[in-house]
């Protein structure tokens, strides 16, 4: 008898985790998915609701699981979340739940920009859970994502807000450049990724197929609304982001859109073999709004 797949995902109702149990509910994949708070169940899914994910609770529930993909990260820090707590120490923890529960597989979605020379804050926490995720002993695959885009992200819900109120601004030029994948792609590649031996230890760039700047992005999402766009001063954008922590765009936000980072799409073409949405015909086709 074959038996049925079970995947661990934790996180569960982060943007990409929603939208990945419900593909995986649909393909009739046994899931367990762990959250801090209470939410909403799919079919052939495990609720776990764990604050501090307790090892008593969790480890029994996910044991000899075939795969845990880890989906808890912040972007932005405050006074009671910080990168070190979040994305590296409660890495340290499933890491280390993972290993007693005897995970098959750990997928781990890190950044675009990410590396050994980094001097950003945000990527060298990213850096230091890989670290701790490459020199587990566990079979990994770690994803390195530029802006995953769906109908229900952060910044697609931000843009759709600013065309009620007719205008949207731009920081600085423009210029600089996305490479965005498509949420749908993204389900996909992660189910893959936990059933097929070629992921196996392998770090990877999550990237769409295009490249395109800011600006064009924002043109392209606007295109056919009476929206106004405007450029500002990227001084004041950072002036804001610094002073409030409501603002639209936060400190690393403005400095991974600035660092102009660029990933390899081909290698994950060629690994997948899967076609790809262009996220330029996606945009096009008004299917975002
Ligand atoms: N979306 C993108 O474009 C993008 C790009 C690059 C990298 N990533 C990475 O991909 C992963 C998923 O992204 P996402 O867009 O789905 O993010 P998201 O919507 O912000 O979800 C992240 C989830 O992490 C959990 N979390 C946050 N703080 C936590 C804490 N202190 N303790 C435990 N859990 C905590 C929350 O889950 P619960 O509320 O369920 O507890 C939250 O929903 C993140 O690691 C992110 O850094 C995303």
């Amino acid at each position: 008898m074959v038996k049925s797949n079970q995947i661990v995902v934790i996180g569960a109702s982060g943007f990409v985790a929603r939208n990945l149990r419900k593909y995986l509910s649909e393909k009739n994949i046994k899931l367990i998915s762990i959250s801090r708070n209470d939410f909403k169940q799919f079919k052939n899914e495990l609720k776990i609701v764990s604050k501090n994910y307790d090892e008593k609770i969790i480890l029994p529930k996910i044991k000899n699981s075939d795969a845990l993909i880890h989906l808890v990260g912040i972007g932005k820090q405050s006074i009671t979340a910080n990168y070190d707590m979040v994305n590296v120490e409660f890495t340290k923890h499933i890491v280390n739940l993972s290993k007693k529960a005897k995970i098959n597989k750990f997928i781990f979605i890190s950044g675009l920009g990410v590396s050994l020379n980094t001097s950003l804050g945000y990527f060298i926490s990213k850096y230091r859970a890989e670290q701790l995720i490459v020199n587990s002993g566990l079979n990994y695959t770690i994803f390195r994502p530029s802006y995953i885009v769906g109908k229900n992200d952060l910044f697609t819900k931000y843009l759709k807000k600013q065309i009620k109120k007719g205008k949207i601004e731009i920081p600085g030029s423009g210029t600089y450049s996305i490479q965005p994948i498509y949420i749908n792609d993204v389900v996909q590649i992660l189910l893959q990724s936990t059933l097929q031996i070629k992921f196996k230890n392998k770090i990877i760039d999550l990237v769409g197929p295009d490249y395109i700047t800011f600006e064009q992005y924002v043109k392209l999402f606007f295109k056919g609304t009476k929206t106004n766009i405007k450029k500002i001063n990227l001084e004041d954008v950072y002036h804001t982001a610094i002073t409030n922590s409501k603002s639209d765009f936060g400190v690393d936000d403005l400095n991974i859109l600035i660092g102009n980072f660029k990933g390899n799409h081909n290698k994950l073409r060629k690994i997948t073999e899967m076609k790809f949405q262009s996220i330029i015909e996606l945009l096009k086709s008004g299917r975002l709004l």
